[in-house]
């Protein structure tokens, strides 16, 4: 079984290529590299003993995307290539939009030329959509909200796209998967997170404040009407959300229906504060961190944490793997990282 796999030396890409290849199935990566490195590609063969095919693209560029349709025989897209950095896309929306958006038309587009083959398609979506919701935990039924960033407008945009195209287009089956936080790295250590510059998100900046390369994390908040004032999200181990991929394209690839689009909360179910995960890290690597608390972040949000019910129920899938686990693997990559530089 083949799978095209666009963004698939990224972080989550890469992963779920591992998994991919582990379970059997032959993988093509399309990737521009555009923040991702084809260092990648050796790591993944070093875990698997596959180097998987790879086709240097850029999903913009619709002769690329073309000739991609053309070269290659896949009918299964799991798309991750996107640009995820939300501060940078209220610098560059028009940037965020051209490469999010304009990438899934392209694909939609070469997908609707070739009518004769029936495709599958698993989307990368976020929790970002949900915005504050009223309901904790958050369920698929919680509405999609304005978003406050032009990536949040991406992912919501691109949604309504996949929708509105399986409606009209019999050759497309497709699920969205809205990720909550994504973290944590293979167990191997050879892949993992590759933060471009400061990292924005939680974990890196533990990782790379206990490494040494950062001061102190500063703790965004501590007046949050929380158990202890800091801020609740729910925490995904990379691992189990990679294979939350091929559970979503096993259920497509299986399914006697046309016209079929759904998507799904992929999370633990559980809400961890900033200050939960920093003391867990802590405990399970055996290490002090320097943290103090500052303000609140702009656009930050209180609290998200998933209802994962629909998903289980309707894919059978569920988060296998400990928060500790996650933060372990997450302390033994940015250490092996370290060692090589
Ligand atoms: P990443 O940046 O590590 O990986 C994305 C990959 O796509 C990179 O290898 C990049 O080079 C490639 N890419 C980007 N634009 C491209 C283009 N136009 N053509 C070809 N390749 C292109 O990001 P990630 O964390 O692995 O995220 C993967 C997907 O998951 C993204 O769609 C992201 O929006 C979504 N997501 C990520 C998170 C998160 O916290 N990491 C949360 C929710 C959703
Ligand atoms: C987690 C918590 C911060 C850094 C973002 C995107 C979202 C999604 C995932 C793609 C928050 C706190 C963080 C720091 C801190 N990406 N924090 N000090 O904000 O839930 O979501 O990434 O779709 O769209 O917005 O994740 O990792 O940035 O923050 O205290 O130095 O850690 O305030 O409470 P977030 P995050």
């Amino acid at each position: 079984m083949k799978v095209l796999v666009t963004g698939g030396l990224g972080y989550i890409g890469s992963h779920t290529v591992v998994e991919l290849i582990q379970k059997g199935y032959e993988v093509i990566i399309a990737d521009n590299l555009s923040n991702s490195s084809i260092e990648i590609l050796k790591k993944i063969k070093q875990i698997t003993g596959f180097r998987p095919l790879f086709k240097l693209i850029d999903f913009r560029e619709m002769d690329e995307v073309k000739s991609l349709f053309n070269e290659y025989e896949f009918e299964n897209i799991i798309h991750f290539a996107a640009l995820k950095s939300v501060s940078e896309s209220v610098k560059f929306p028009n940037l965020y939009h051209e490469n999010n958006v304009g990438s899934l038309n392209n694909i939609l587009e070469c997908i609707k030329s070739n009518p004769r083959k029936n495709f599958n398609l698993i989307f990368s979506s976020s929790c970002t959509v949900y915005g504050q919701a009223n309901k904790l935990p958050i369920t698929e039924d919680s509405p999609v909200v304005k978003q406050e960033s032009p990536y949040g407008e991406t992912k919501k945009k691109c949604e309504e796209i996949i929708s509105e195209f399986c409606k009209k287009n019999t050759n497309l089956n497709s699920i969205s998967l809205r990720y909550f936080n994504p973290i944590g790295a293979h167990k191997s250590a050879l892949i993992g997170e590759l933060p471009n510059g400061v990292p924005q998100n939680l974990v890196p900046y533990i990782t790379q404040t206990a490494i040494g390369i950062r001061e102190e994390l500063t703790i965004f908040g501590s007046d949050y009407p929380t158990k202890d004032g800091t801020c609740i999200r729910d925490y995904i181990h990379v691992i189990d959300l990679a294979i939350s991929h091929i559970d979503s394209l096993n259920y497509l690839i299986n399914l006697n229906e046309k016209n079929h689009y759904s998507f799904f909360n992929v999370g633990t179910g559980n809400g961890t504060t900033v200050l939960e995960l920093v003391n867990t890290f802590e405990k399970v690597n055996k290490i002090k961190l320097n943290y103090s608390f500052g303000g609140r972040r702009d656009g930050d949000i209180t609290e998200a944490f998933a209802d994962c019910s629909k998903i289980h129920n309707e894919l059978k899938w569920k988060a296998n793997l400990t928060l500790e686990e996650a933060l372990e693997s997450a302390w033994k990559w940015e250490k092996n990282l370290n060692s090589k530089d």
